[in-house]
């Protein structure tokens, strides 16, 4: 390694957030974070919905940190500390000549990292904010892994985040194996497949939910019958026609299976003990305005989804659905009126304009 010790090697990488169209809800092994069932989400655009991660390593760091949105964060939690030991294992040399910098494999364990992550999207409000910077780290320490296994590392610190390792629709097989070696992301498709989709994430409440999805899926797999029922009956055959539906462009058949998922995920919420309340009022009002038009049209237009919080994240499948989807909901949610609505437009922002 170089004696100096004024070098910092740095570098950045935006994390796109995911939004499971067929839900993760319970875990088989709370210690390796492996599910009770297969998930499937959508990878959201990273120029829209995304956490910006800066990952530094100095010779002159004395030990790993981290911040988020500026607040310095713990690292003392396993999920930290496993996802931390499983990338520095995985470490190769680096050189960067121009700058002086070399580090050896074997320099890697006693090199300190500092982590700053940024989101773009309310945190810890039921829009995938736990989304790790992992792809940050794998880039700053040369590590040569492929995609799969590193959303294997990425799934120790949050089961969700390792759907994010993709772009498109996305697959986290739950796996059969004790080491959760076979539990890892695929991608369905990519992000170029099904282009016509446009996603708007009406934002009930930025506020903190009440209960984490960690502990609140905890509590669903100690009390809930229905989460057995669902992940070993229906699931199975749900994440079957979700990839047809997906591959075919079948966008009714997408649109009955991801509205029914998020309602059947919600329902395991309330038959939690004691239930746990995601959604609200406004949430609920809006999967009335979006079944009526659906159930108008005679064919679906938009399909919704919440994750563990209100926040509505509505597919529209296509452009000009997306633009009447949105003149609906500043109709029934007006701006400044008090209803706790606030509409982000992914992708296209002109979109915001057809809609007046
Ligand atoms: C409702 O991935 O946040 O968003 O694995 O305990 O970190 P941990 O939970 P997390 O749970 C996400 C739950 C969900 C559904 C989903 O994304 O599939």
């Amino acid at each position: 390694m170089a004696e100096e010790k004024k070098w910092v090697r740095l570098v950045t990488a935006k994390t796109p957030t995911n939004i499971a169209v067929i839900k993760y809800w319970g875990k088989r092994d709370e210690a390796l974070i492996l599910a009770i069932n297969d998930s499937i989400s959508v990878t959201l655009d990273p120029n829209h919905l995304c956490t910006t991660t800066t990952v530094a390593v100095s010779p002159a760091f004395q030990q790993d940190r981290m911040w988020l949105n500026g607040k310095e964060i713990s690292l003392a939690g396993d999920r930290y500390q496993n996802c931390l030991r499983e990338i520095r294992k995985r470490a190769c040399d680096v050189e960067e000549e121009d700058k002086g910098i070399k580090i050896a494999k074997k320099d890697w364990e006693s090199l300190h990292v500092h982590i700053a992550s940024y989101n773009n999207f309310p945190t810890a409000a039921g829009l995938a904010s736990s989304a790790a910077g992992l792809a940050c780290l794998a880039k700053l320490m040369n590590v040569k892994e492929d995609q799969g296994q590193l959303s294997a590392i990425a799934r120790q610190g949050s089961g969700s985040a390792c759907r994010s390792l993709y772009g498109g629709f996305v697959k986290w097989i739950m796996g059969n194996s004790e080491d959760g070696s076979d539990s890892l992301a695929v991608q369905v498709t990519d992000e170029k497949h099904w282009d016509d989709l446009v996603i708007l994430i009406a934002v009930v409440s930025s506020r903190q939910k009440e209960t984490s999805s960690t502990s609140g899926m905890r509590e669903s797999v100690e009390t809930s019958l229905l989460l057995k029922h669902r992940a070993q009956e229906i699931v199975p055959k749900r994440i079957i026609q979700m990839e047809e539906a997906i591959k075919t462009k079948d966008f009714p058949a997408f649109a009955r299976l991801a509205c029914a998922d998020s309602n059947q995920f919600h329902a395991v919420c309330l038959d939690t003990t004691p239930p746990i309340f995601y959604m609200n009022d406004t949430s609920h009002r809006i999967i009335s305005i979006v079944e009526k038009w659906n159930l108008a049209e005679g064919t679906p237009q938009v399909a919704y989804t919440f994750d563990a919080g209100p926040n509505a994240v509505l597919i529209a499948r296509d452009r000009k659905a997306a633009s009447l989807l949105l003149q609906r909901m500043l109709f029934y949610f007006p701006p400044g009126a008090g209803a706790d609505l606030n509409s982000y437009v992914l992708g296209d922002e002109s979109i915001l304009q057809d809609a007046g």
